[in-house]
Parts: C-alpha cells; sequence; structure tokens
C-alpha cells in the first residue's frame, strides 16, 4: 500500500473514532443523567452556541512569549516586588493580593502615597483568556498592559527608563534576566516575564466543573437550580457566556453613579464612539465569590447586591444594553440559587506565598 493511501485510511479511522465518541459525549457537554434532571439535561435547555459553559481548556500563550518555569519565577518576583513602585512602597500584589482573589478588596484601588484611583482593581484570575485587559481594553495583551500601572502616576508612579536602572543595579535580577532573556534587566523582559506569571494564575477545577464533568454531588439541588436560572429567567448567560464566563465584549449597564468619582464613560474615551459611551468590559465571573466589591467602581459590596441590581434594573438615564429589564419573575429562591450558582465558580485554591525578593 502506498504510503499516501495508508495515511488517509489512518485518518479516516481517526476521523471515525471522534465523531463516535463525540456523539456519545461531546467534550463541551454533560454525559446525559436525564433522570436527575428531568425533562431534560442542562445543555438541552441551554440557547445554543456561542454559549458554552464549559471547563476552560490551557490558555492561549503568545509564539513571543514561550513559557518556562524560570520565566514564570521571574515574573512572580517582580509582581511581589514593591520596588517596581517609584517609593518602593507598592507592588503588583498590593493591588492584586493572592489572599484576596488577586483583588484587593477595597472599591477603587489605592496607589503610592495613598492616591486613590477611580476604578475597581480586577482580578488577575484567568486574564490569561482576556482579548482585551482593563475595564476599557486599552490594552491588547498582558505584555503590554504590565508597563501600564508602573508608569501610572497613581499607581506606582515610576519612570521606565528608572526602573530599568534601578533593577540592573540588583545583583539578582541582573542574574535572573541573563538566565531567562540573556540581557540585563530591559522593560520588555519585565513585561514579558509578569505576563508570563499572570498566564499562570488560573482559576478552574470548581465545584461547577467537576458537576459538568458528571460529577453529581459537586453541586447542591439549589446551586444546579442557580444554573437555570442563570441561563434561562435571569438572561445572565448572554454576556457571562463561553468557559471564562465572558463574551470579552463591552456593555452599558446603566449603573447609579457613585458619589466622589469623576463620571466615567468607559469604553467610549477609547474608541470615540459615542454609541460605546459608559460601557465596560463584561468580567469574568469564575472565583467572583473571592474579589468582592463588584463593578468597575466597586460599588456593590455583596453578590446579593450585584443580583439586586439586575433584578430591579431601575430605570436611568445612563445608557444601558436592552437586554436589562427589570427580573421580575425571579422569585426569592432563585435569587438565592443564583448567588450559590456565581459561589460555586470558585476554583481549587491556589496557594501562593510571596517569593524570596532578589537583592
Ligand atoms: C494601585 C493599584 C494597582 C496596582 C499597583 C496594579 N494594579 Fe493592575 N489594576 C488596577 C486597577 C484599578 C485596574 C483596572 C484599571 C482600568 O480598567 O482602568 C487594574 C487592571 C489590571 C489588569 C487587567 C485585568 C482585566 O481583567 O482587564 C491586569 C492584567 C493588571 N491590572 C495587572 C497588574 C500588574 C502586572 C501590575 C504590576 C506591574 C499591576 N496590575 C499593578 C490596580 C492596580
Ligand atoms: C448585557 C450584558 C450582561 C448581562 C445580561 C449580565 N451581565 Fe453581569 N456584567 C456585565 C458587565 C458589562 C459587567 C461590568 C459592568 C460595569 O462594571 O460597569 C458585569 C458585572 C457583573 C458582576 C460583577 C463582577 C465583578 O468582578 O465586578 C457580576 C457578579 C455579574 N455581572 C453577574 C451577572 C448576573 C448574575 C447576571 C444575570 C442576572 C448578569 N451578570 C447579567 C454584563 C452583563
Amino acid at each position: 500500500m502506498d504510503k499516501l493511501k495508508y495515511r488517509w485510511i489512518v485518518f479516516g479511522a481517526i476521523a471515525l473514532l471522534f465523531l463516535f465518541l463525540g456523539s456519545e459525549a461531546p467534550l463541551h457537554a454533560r454525559p446525559k443523567k436525564s433522570n436527575k434532571y428531568p425533562p431534560e439535561t442542562l445543555f438541552d435547555t441551554l440557547p445554543n452556541p456561542p454559549f458554552h459553559l464549559h471547563p476552560l481548556l490551557a490558555p492561549p500563550i503568545p509564539p513571543y512569549n514561550l513559557q518556562t518555569p524560570a520565566k514564570v519565577e521571574l515574573g512572580k518576583m517582580l509582581f511581589f516586588d514593591p520596588r517596581l513602585s517609584r517609593d518602593n512602597s507598592v507592588s503588583c500584589a498590593s493591588c492584586h493580593n493572592p489572599e484576596l482573589g488577586f483583588s484587593n478588596g477595597q472599591p477603587v484601588a489605592t496607589g503610592i502615597r495613598g492616591h486613590k484611583g477611580s476604578r475597581n482593581a480586577p482580578t488577575i484570575f484567568n486574564v490569561a483568556y482576556n482579548k482585551l485587559q482593563f475595564w476599557d481594553g486599552r490594552a491588547g495583551s498582558l505584555e503590554e498592559q504590565a508597563l501600564g500601572p508602573i508608569q501610572n502616576p497613581i499607581e506606582m508612579g515610576e519612570d521606565l527608563s528608572h526602573l530599568v536602572q534601578k533593577l540592573n543595579g540588583i545583583p539578582g535580577y541582573v542574574e535572573a534576566f541573563k538566565n531567562v532573556f540573556g540581557t540585563g534587566v530591559t522593560a520588555d523582559g519585565i513585561a514579558q516575564a509578569i505576563a508570563a506569571f499572570e498566564r499562570t494564575i488560573l482559576s478552574n477545577n470548581s465545584p461547577f466543573d467537576r458537576f459538568m464533568a458528571g460529577d453529581d454531588n459537586a453541586l447542591t439541588p439549589t446551586a444546579q437550580h442557580g444554573i437555570r436560572v442563570f441561563n434561562e429567567k435571569g438572561k445572565c448567560v448572554t454576556c457571562h457566556n463561553g468557559p471564562n464566563f465572558t463574551d470579552g465584549k463591552f456593555h452599558a449597564l446603566g449603573l447609579p453613579k457613585r458619589d466622589g468619582l469623576p463620571n466615567d464613560l468607559g469604553r467610549s474615551v477609547i474608541t470615540q464612539d459615542e454609541a460605546e459611551k459608559e460601557q465596560f468590559k463584561t468580567p469574568t465571573l469564575r472565583n467572583v465569590a473571592q474579589t468582592a466589591p463588584y463593578m468597575h467602581n466597586g460599588m456593590f459590596a455583596t453578590l446579593e447586591e450585584v443580583v439586586e441590581f439586575y433584578v430591579k434594573a431601575e430605570p436611568t438615564t445612563s445608557p444601558r444594553h436592552p437586554l436589562l429589564t427589570p427580573l421580575s419573575l425571579l422569585t426569592d429562591q432563585d435569587k438565592k440559587d443564583l448567588v450559590e450558582f456565581l459561589q460555586s465558580l470558585t476554583g481549587e485554591p491556589i496557594k501562593m506565598t510571596p517569593p524570596k525578593l532578589p537583592e
């Protein structure tokens, strides 16, 4: 048999096998257990793609910044090192604290010398899956993002060339950069190492994922009912969809304004498109139980308050997505179950102790 024919036969056999396996248990669908969930399985009730809610696959790694253990370790040191700020007082971890779901527990962030920002610090969990970074999507990659807060006058307030000079004076960093990049400390290297570290901060294997993989006991019946509310009456899945529970798009929710914060026009400042006024990126809901307070302005202290906001959807003069109308069908039990479901999106805890910083 010639080689080519042989290849096609093998290819055909593999394709058939996949078809067969696929029809039995598609990767993204939970195996059918209709007696537990009459009359259909959850997935039968889901509006069809693109709403797949399923466990996350490994995040994309850009070819220009491949992961290596030494690079990730260097990124971790930089992430925890307050010397990346002008007065050596604030590190990335000050606002993205592993103990607080890689967020900081405050409504809006506080940077060097107590400067208050105007936005809530989002979690770093699963940023590896974001197409665009920041609430307004102004950064396209983690590499591009990382140098932003360092130079932001109210976050870390450091000048890049000054920082590079400062770190080049620390032998431990010089050696680590040499090992990883074959150069001294550079701004690009700082960005790449931090991004590589961030790509390891993943939230996965939550009770929800285990349930989807077929473990009926991973979710209580009330949390299972919460998934239904999320997908059906609550319409949440329209925007919080895909394995990371975000469509990666920008929407205006018509949130009430917060006293003391400037009027935030969100996405439209970046795109200069009036139609995108007050739109913000749909955040991931993975690990959301750990990352209070919520929304770009940190206005809600609890998940119950967030749900209540969606339920009431009080009239506003601000722009608002047409889908957001009061959820009058939601009962008190539905609301509780919805919150319980959101809490089931907390992944396996990541044990992270701050690294020893180079000297
Ligand atoms: C003073 C607090 C503060 C510090 C320090 C800080 N951040 Fe942030 N971070 C924020 C805030 C606030 C936002 C949201 C800003 C916005 O959207 O405009 C943010 C957004 C981000 C995002 C985007 C997440 C998303 O889902 O869009 C990433 C990634 C990030 N920070 C990483 C870092 C890294 C890396 C460092 C250190 C180099 C750092 N941050 C330092 C407060 C901080
Ligand atoms: C029209 C799209 C859309 C729908 C529908 C929607 N969300 Fe959101 N959600 C967003 C956006 C956008 C934000 C961020 C808004 C902001 O900060 O201005 C958000 C924020 C949140 C947050 C805060 C997360 C954080 O880290 O701050 C939670 C929790 C949440 N939504 C849950 C829900 C639930 C539960 C439902 C259904 C009842 C729902 N969402 C329906 C788009 C949507």
